[in-house]
């Protein structure tokens, strides 16, 4: 009989800015309140870059944790993979200064959009390519320096966005640990909901065109968050029935931070208790592609996922796109 081939989640990182903005920082530069920012969103504070800091500067050093913890040497990687919409460039691919950074001379290496979903696409790439026989050994990152995009007049988006970034190492395995299932979703229709509209080939940026911010996030947030709930619901049940398991099996929820309503609304809904699920908004706001990576990373060094336990991961984001995973958590011994 052949062994299925699984890609198991085999080390962590991640890097955040050393600078912490609270909402009190934020009372001072728009009409907002600790109160408002609180209860409609759960966040406290947040990290934001400096104004000479990049993406590969957080993005490099997390891949880097995540390939010592896993004790695999960065010629062995195969495959990088950095989910951001927020590049050092449009291009080369930030994956690319990953990878000289990281002397991984042997890896492929390309970025991939997908908005808060993107960790979630790039994680379901790399299990492809492992599961496939492509790779053996791949860096899936999520980083994003959304700070460098947001209309800090905007009080609806400055005070939910941050930076960071998260990595993990993925390696093929052939025992019953690793990706049990994993789901990707997109509507394009609902593009406009998230956007950061300028800077590509629709709307370059032109001295008219950055008057009128096009270089920044606009967010129909209101509408957003009603779908994001029920698509966040929605793959997870997907991906936790793909993976001939039951809700009550599942040991943690990491979800993507968007807000913490969102989060509170499907755990409810899907009936995990808040043991189950990990929340780390408060101190890191909202930062897309990166939330993710960067929450299990927090799970892990807190020791808080044990082999064999069943760990849920989902996302929604700019796309629209939604995306979840089911992982029986630890490595072959
Ligand atoms: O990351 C993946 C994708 N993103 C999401 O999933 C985000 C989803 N959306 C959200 O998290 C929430 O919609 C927000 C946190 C963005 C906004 O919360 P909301 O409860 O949906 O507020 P709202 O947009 O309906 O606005 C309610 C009120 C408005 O005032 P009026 O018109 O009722 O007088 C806003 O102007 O809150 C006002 N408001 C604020 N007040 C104080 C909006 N932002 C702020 C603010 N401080 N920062």
């Amino acid at each position: 009989m052949s062994v299925k081939r699984r890609a198991q989640i085999v080390g962590t990182g991640a890097a955040l800015p050393a600078r912490v903005v609270t909402n009190a920082d934020l009372e001072k530069m728009v009409d907002t309140t600790d109160e408002w920012i609180t209860t409609r969103t759960g966040i406290k504070e947040r990290r934001i870059a400096c104004s000479d800091e990049y993406l590969s500067q957080f993005a490099s050093p997390a891949a880097r944790q995540a390939l010592e913890r896993a004790e695999i040497e960065p010629d062995q990687v195969d495959l990088i993979l950095c989910a951001t919409v927020t590049p050092d460039m449009i291009t080369p691919a930030t994956a690319c200064f990953i990878q000289e950074d990281l002397k991984a001379k042997n890896a492929a290496a390309f970025d991939l959009s997908a908005g808060c979903s993107g960790f979630l696409y790039a994680l379901t790439t790399g299990q492809t390519f492992i599961e496939a026989g492509h790779a053996r050994t791949v860096l899936v990152i999520g980083g994003e320096i959304l700070s460098r995009f947001i209309n800090w007049d905007d009080r609806s988006t400055c005070v939910i966005f941050a930076d960071g970034a998260g990595a993990l190492v993925l390696r093929a395995g052939e025992g019953e640990r690793g990706v049990l299932a994993s789901r990707m979703h997109s509507d394009g229709a609902l593009a406009d909901f998230i956007t950061i509209a300028g800077g590509g080939s629709r709307y370059p940026i032109t001295p008219e065109s950055l008057e009128r911010k096009v270089n920044t996030i606009k967010m129909r947030g209101n509408e957003t968050f009603k779908v994001a709930v029920r698509s966040i619901e929605d793959v997870s049940r997907e991906v936790i029935e793909a993976a001939g398991l039951t809700p009550d099996q599942i040991d943690l929820f990491v979800p993507h931070q968007a807000n913490r309503r969102i989060i509170d609304a499907v755990a409810q809904r899907l009936g995990l208790d808040a043991e189950r699920c990990y929340l780390n908004i408060e101190k890191t706001g909202n930062t897309s592609a990166a939330s993710i990576p960067i929450a299990l990373n927090d799970v892990v060094e807190a020791g808080r996922l044990r082999p064999d336990d069943h760990l849920l991961m989902a996302a929604f984001g700019a796309g629209l796109t939604w995306a979840g995973a089911v992982v029986r958590w630890g490595r072959d011994t």
